[in-house]
């Protein structure tokens, strides 16, 4: 599997406003705005630290699984995503290591990119992303 590097660190809200609000007093970096993204229940925005992006997420229900992921731990980091060359590929790689996926295949992501969760039971308890962005 070829790495590009660190793209994204997920952070679970309740209030993302409030968050954005405590980012750009503390950083000075300014968002874009908040996103709503119905198909996977949740509203985002992002900041980027140039080498890689912190994106919050907050739930739009409570059937939300950021809403779930809050009740049982609070607000923090939810994934990290990693940037990889072939998805598909690193995914055969995975199989072949007998570590649990969330998805199975790609799937798709934003602009374009192509996405896939490893699952928590195979990396000690942290919820890895994988991307292949399109070029
Ligand atoms: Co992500």
């Amino acid at each position: 599997m070829k790495i590009f590097g660190l793209h994204h660190v997920a952070i679970a809200t309740n209030d993302i406003t409030k968050h954005n609000e405590i980012f750009e007093n503390i950083f000075g970096l300014k968002i874009g705005d908040i996103e709503t993204n119905p198909a996977n229940n949740l509203k985002l925005s992002f900041f980027n630290f140039g080498n890689a992006d912190v994106e919050f997420l907050e739930p739009l229900d409570r059937d939300s699984t950021i809403a779930k992921f809050l009740e049982k731990k609070g607000p923090g980091i939810h994934h990290i995503c990693i940037l990889v060359d072939d998805i598909a590929n690193a995914l055969e790689e995975l199989k072949a290591k007998n570590i649990k996926l969330v998805d199975q295949n790609p799937r798709q992501g934003a602009e374009g990119s192509l996405i896939a969760f490893i699952h928590p039971d195979s990396t000690g308890g942290i919820l890895i992303e994988l991307k292949e962005e399109k070029y």
